[in-house]
């Protein structure tokens, strides 16, 4: 009977297989050519009878459809197979996927911002090219005043009033100049200095400083936070001593060393046999500073703090050369994989 015929066509329909082109065709023509099987059978079906043939015209429709898709899929196979293939060495090692690592600057940054963070610190952002005002007016240097050659300005051409920032006291100006106390930031950032590159020295770091200014701040205030950053930077153990310094825009100022981490305070070259190595400058914000930038300071205080990244990351890792953090050798930055 006809639609038997087709049922056990289209039972075949899955099994049919074609391992090239030439195959593939030879389907073609067999099923679906002129003289193919499905015209073949829709030869027999104009002589099916009236009432089966309704049934009989969906089964060929059926099959002729799953005959098309069939081919076109073996087709597509064939294709795909062809394609990858023809230039693909399976057998070939793959090349080693290169991951990038954060730069040791950036991982020790991290770490400063998050301790601070912690502390309730927010972020603040600045302009490094910047004017006059805000890196020094504004920071109590008088206009003659020695520090300002002590920071060694880099100077825009043809605009004495617009330097490269020298340090990041140019964002608190920023935050003061617009936000009333309680303010508590911290400014990450990079800043220039005109230094014969060596070993010791760059003509540009990267500085973390921090502002608390509020009612009622004191030093002790100051102390015990920059004895908290200490110890979670460089572990419980750390010592902290605070030496009394002249910073321009705060009064009193001092210089904060810590015991130095890698001899425990015993004394190596690291500390030239000191035991303590210094690492950041703070003090009291001068009230001079307050009022520059419309606080006042009969009523608000503050403290401030400033520290070098390269110095806490040389400390933390022990990079003698501070050449090697902008050099973007990959041999020493892959060293630092582990800490990502
Ligand atoms: N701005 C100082 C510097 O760059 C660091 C500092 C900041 C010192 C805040 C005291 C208070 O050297």
């Amino acid at each position: 009977m006809l639609s038997d015929k087709i049922k056990s066509l289209l039972q075949e329909v899955a099994t049919l297989e074609a391992h090239d082109a030439q195959e593939l065709e030879n389907l073609r023509i067999k099923y679906l050519s002129k003289k193919g099987i499905v015209n073949e059978l829709m030869g027999e079906f104009r002589s099916v009878a009236p009432e089966q043939k309704r049934e009989i015209g969906m089964l060929l429709n059926e099959l002729k459809t799953a005959l098309q898709e069939r081919i076109n899929t073996l087709r597509a196979t064939l294709a795909t197979a062809e394609d990858d293939l023809s230039d693909l060495d399976l057998t070939r090692t793959p090349y080693p996927i290169r991951l990038g690592t954060r730069h040791p600057l950036t991982i020790v940054k991290n770490e400063i911002i998050d301790i601070f963070s912690r502390l309730g610190f927010a972020m603040a952002d600045g302009p490094e090219v910047e004017d006059d005002w805000h890196v020094f007016g504004s920071m109590n240097f008088a206009d003659d005043h020695p520090a300002r050659d002590m920071q060694d300005t880099f100077f825009v051409e043809q605009h004495p009033d617009i330097v490269l920032r020298t340090h990041t006291s140019s964002v608190q100006s920023r935050v003061m100049e617009k936000t009333q106390p309680p303010i508590r930031v911290i400014c990450p950032g990079r800043v220039y200095r005109n230094e014969a590159i060596s070993a010791r020295a760059h003509c540009f770091f990267h500085q973390v400083e921090g502002l608390y200014v509020d009612k009622d701040v004191s030093f002790t205030d100051l102390k015990q936070v920059l004895l908290t950053f200490a110890r979670e930077m460089f572990g419980a153990d750390t010592k902290i001593r605070l030496r009394p310094s002249y910073f321009p825009f705060t009064e009193p100022s001092a210089e904060m060393d810590i015991s130095c981490n890698i001899c425990g305070g015993k004394g190596c070259g690291f500390c030239k046999h000191t035991g303590w190595v210094e690492i950041l400058g703070c003090g009291m914000v001068d009230p001079n500073v307050l009022e520059a930038n419309g606080i006042d300071s009969s009523i608000y205080k503050g403290y401030a703090f400033g520290m070098g990244v390269e110095r806490i990351t040389n400390l933390k890792y022990q990079v003698k050369d501070l050449r090697m953090f902008s050099e973007n050798d990959v041999r020493f930055l892959d060293e630092f994989m582990a800490a990502n």
